[in-house]
């Protein structure tokens, strides 16, 4: 598949997605958005991928939903065509981890498509915000909803209200990120990162990143029970056998992903 928005790469059982319109700061148009979806559910589909990272370059992730694009767009294209907001939702059908690896902008649809990955890692110069405001909206993408469960209610008005930036310090030192490194460490602490959970079992990968994400959508003792049922059905599979038995040996797990 030929892709004129993104790039794609695979590195063992990774898959790279780089978002690549470098000319407007990674803006999100409709065609990147589709070409995103695509990408995401190929390498879902794909048995010889674990893990995926998406990027985007050292200057911008994404400087957000594209402006230029938008700025004519009546209520019936957004609404009935569902021009700007189709294909947003795609990452939330992906059921391996995607890893957002952040460095500079992630401002408006930027920073809701880094929250809806599985988790940040950011560079030093990553700059998070929820700008709309200044351009007479508001996040179509779940900011308003997402940033509140991240970083609380207060933070995520501020920034929605005030259309403030966020720096790595702040989003680290609320929940937004992970992990911040040096720029050029960047890649090579997404890929560690995304190699160890590769090297995991994939199903037990899969039911943990669905457990986690049950936390989001139901009760407390909803999401336990959610979680214990999980817990048990992998007792089930060959792969909590092998990983408890290699224990008990001291040797390394071979896991065999069934
Ligand atoms: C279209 C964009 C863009 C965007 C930047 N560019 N952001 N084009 N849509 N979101 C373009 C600029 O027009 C410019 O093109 C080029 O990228 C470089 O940008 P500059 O502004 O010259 O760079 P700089 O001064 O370094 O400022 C960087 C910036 C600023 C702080 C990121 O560009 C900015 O504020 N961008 C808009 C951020 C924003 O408001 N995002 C929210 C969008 S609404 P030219 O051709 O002049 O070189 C949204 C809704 C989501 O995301 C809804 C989801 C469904």
């Amino acid at each position: 598949m030929t892709y004129e928005c993104i790039l794609t790469e695979t590195r063992d059982k990774v898959g790279l997605i780089t978002l690549n319109r470098p000319k407007a700061m990674n803006a999100l148009n409709d065609q990147l958005m589709d070409e995103l979806g695509l990408a995401l559910k190929a390498f879902d589909k794909d048995e010889n991928i674990h893990c995926i990272i998406l990027t985007g370059s050292e200057k911008a992730f994404a400087a957000g939903a594209d402006i230029a694009a938008m700025v004519g767009y009546s209520f019936m294209d957004a609404y009935k065509d569902d021009y700007i907001t189709r294909n947003w939702e795609t990452m939330r059908q992906i059921r391996k981890p995607v890893i957002a690896a952040v460095a500079g902008y992630a401002l408006g649809g930027g920073c809701e498509v880094a929250m809806m990955c599985d988790f940040i890692i950011a560079a030093e110069n990553a700059k998070f915000g929820q700008p709309e405001i200044k351009l007479g909206t508001l996040p179509g993408a779940g900011g308003t909803q997402r940033l509140p469960r991240a970083i609380s209610k207060s933070k995520a008005m501020d920034m929605c209200l005030t259309a403030r930036m966020m720096d790595v310090v702040e989003a680290e030192r609320a929940g937004l990120v992970s992990r911040v490194v040096p720029l050029d460490k960047l890649m090579e602490e997404a890929f560690a990162a995304a190699n160890v959970i590769a090297s995991m079992s994939l199903p037990i990968i899969m039911m943990a990143k669905e457990s986690v994400n049950r936390a989001y959508e139901t009760t407390l003792s909803e999401g336990i029970q959610y979680e214990r049922r999980l817990f048990q059905a992998s007792f089930g599979t060959e792969d909590q056998k092998e990983g408890m038995q290699a224990f008990l040996e001291k040797r390394p797990a071979v896991f065999k992903n069934k």
